[in-house]
């Protein structure tokens, strides 16, 4: 779907079909010249609701209220509904002439255009447009436009690596695409791989990927602009296969799996915003690439391992990956990177998590509370939903261990989302604990039906958020909310 912001007439731009928002379901409003019609067939304007009326060519879309979300959901059913004729193209006016609005109808539109088709033997080819008009253009409307486009690439990009089989996508794909990523101006890359974590006493996630045919990989992708105001870590969970290892999953759990790797999918996906948008923030993305499988020289459950900083940990199980393997990336970020403003790290972590807060909405943990909120602003902001989970104490406690220093599964089985927030904070240093922040993606990331403007499979979650929350902080706007 090609995307195009035009400012000229409504009335004399060429194009196929119509699309028309009926808002609040008022069927009444002066644009709706088809009442009649669409009351015989008995639409609604509900949430998501589309019809096509093919001899008027106009698609009429129900929109509850004029948010980011109804609109963007609005314009993806049109975009669908389009995709299904022959139709080549259809117009939209951007009514209000906002910026908030365009940046909803090109997201939703972009977003809700995306299908994955890899796999598929044969390939439509979509070569559909959408025209969006304006009256009057603006400075703003076009940055808005362009940045707004940008960002839909990015996540629909996201999408595409997690979308990816295991077969396909492994730790050394994730390393190719880093390296097409640093061909960006201002990113460069290194990539660690099993012979560099042994040599830095990486073996909590050395452990990890043990039993894989496919070498563990550390990526650590640098992007910095001459002007950068803020240093900020971003650290993604890169398993491009959980089957849980020697607690290995049941079958019906272990299919998705290849769904593990959205964190660090996410983190890239974000990096490819951030450096086209050429925001004036230092980033550093670590991502901890590895797979999850059984074998002989796979790790077990009772063994011990020595994660980088030290610090020891006791695996009670082996399907508790992804915590190991995010220990031994912190400890790495906050080893090579000094005066770190902000570390954030992104994970398909817990099945608690998604039990805890559905399948929609992100988990965002950590010890600073203003910065907890001003994440889930940025994330609100951005068109995604996120919550907080608080830590507490007693929960603390839950993830010590008899034997070692701590232990990767906790003591009891509730609140497993912020347990294993908790196990993480093990490993972030003194200095940067109001600094950082754990989002737990396990809902969003991979959903098997389609939502709103997201399709079936992967979301591309967290790359809106995170764009935003880099955008906020180049602009130094809004710190209220970042003291504790
Ligand atoms: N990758 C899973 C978490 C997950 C579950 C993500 C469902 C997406 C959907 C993670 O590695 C895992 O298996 N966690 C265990 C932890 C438990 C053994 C303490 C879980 O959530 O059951
Ligand atoms: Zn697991
Ligand atoms: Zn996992």
């Amino acid at each position: 779907m090609k995307i195009n912001l035009v400012n000229e007439s409504f009335d004399s731009l060429q194009s196929d079909l119509e699309v028309i928002f009926v808002l609040n379901k008022d069927l009444n409003h002066k644009s709706i010249k088809d009442k009649k019609l669409l009351e015989s067939l008995n639409f609604k304007a509900e949430d998501e609701e589309v019809v096509l009326l093919p001899e008027s060519k106009k698609i009429y879309v129900g929109c509850e209220d004029n948010s980011y979300d109804c609109i963007a959901v609005a314009i993806s059913a049109a975009v669908k509904k389009l995709q299904s004729t022959k139709f080549k193209s259809a117009k939209v006016k951007l009514l209000d002439g906002e910026a908030s609005t365009l940046k909803a109808l090109v997201e939703g539109a972009a977003l809700g255009a995306y299908s994955f088709t890899k796999y598929k033997s044969k390939k439509t080819k979509n070569k559909q447009e959408l025209f969006i008009v304006t009256k009057n253009s603006s400075k703003e409307l076009t940055k808005t436009f362009n940045d707004s486009l940008i960002i839909a690439e990015s996540v629909n990009k996201t999408r595409d690596f997690v979308n990816t089989t295991p077969e396909d996508f492994y730790p050394k794909t994730m390393t190719k695409e880093a390296k097409k990523i640093s061909k960006l101006d201002d990113i460069t890359l290194k990539v660690h791989g099993e012979e560099y974590l042994e040599k830095n006493k990486m073996f909590s996630m050395l452990g990890v990927g043990r039993a894989s045919r496919h070498e563990s990989q550390l990526i650590h992708l640098t992007y910095k602009p001459k002007n950068a105001k803020t240093k900020v870590v971003l650290v993604g969970k890169g398993l491009t296969y959980d089957s849980g290892g020697l607690s290995l999953k049941p079958g019906d759990s272990m299919v998705t799996m290849k769904s593990d790797k959205a964190g660090a999918c996410m983190v890239l996906g974000a990096l490819n915003a951030i450096a086209q948008l050429k925001l004036p923030i230092e980033v550093h993305c670590i991502l901890g690439a590895v797979e999850n499988m059984i074998g002989g020289d796979a790790f077990k459950p009772d063994d011990v391992l020595t994660a980088k900083n030290g610090t020891t940990i006791e695996v009670r199980n082996t399907d508790a990956e992804g915590r190991l393997v995010l220990a031994d990336c912190l400890c790495y970020a906050q080893d090579k990177i000094k005066d770190i403003d902000y570390i954030f790290d992104y994970a398909t972590l817990t099945g608690a998590c998604v039990v805890g807060v559905g399948e929609y909405t992100t988990a965002i943990m950590g010890n600073n509370t203003g910065l907890r909120c001003n994440a889930i602003k940025n994330a609100s902001a951005s068109g995604e939903f996120s919550t907080s989970l608080p830590f507490n104490r007693h929960l603390r406690k839950l993830v010590k261990s008899k034997i070692a220093d701590t232990c990767n599964m906790a003591t009891s089985r509730y609140g497993g989302a912020i347990t294993a927030g908790l196990f993480l904070d093990n490993f972030i240093y003194k200095e940067n604990k109001d600094k950082w922040l754990h989002f737990d993606i396990a809902g969003p990331a991979y959903v098997e039906n389609a939502w709103g403007y997201n399709p079936y499979g992967a979301s591309g979650a967290g790359v809106r958020m995170t764009v935003e929350f880099m955008n906020s902080l180049s602009l130094d706007i809004d710190k209220r909310c970042q003291a504790k």
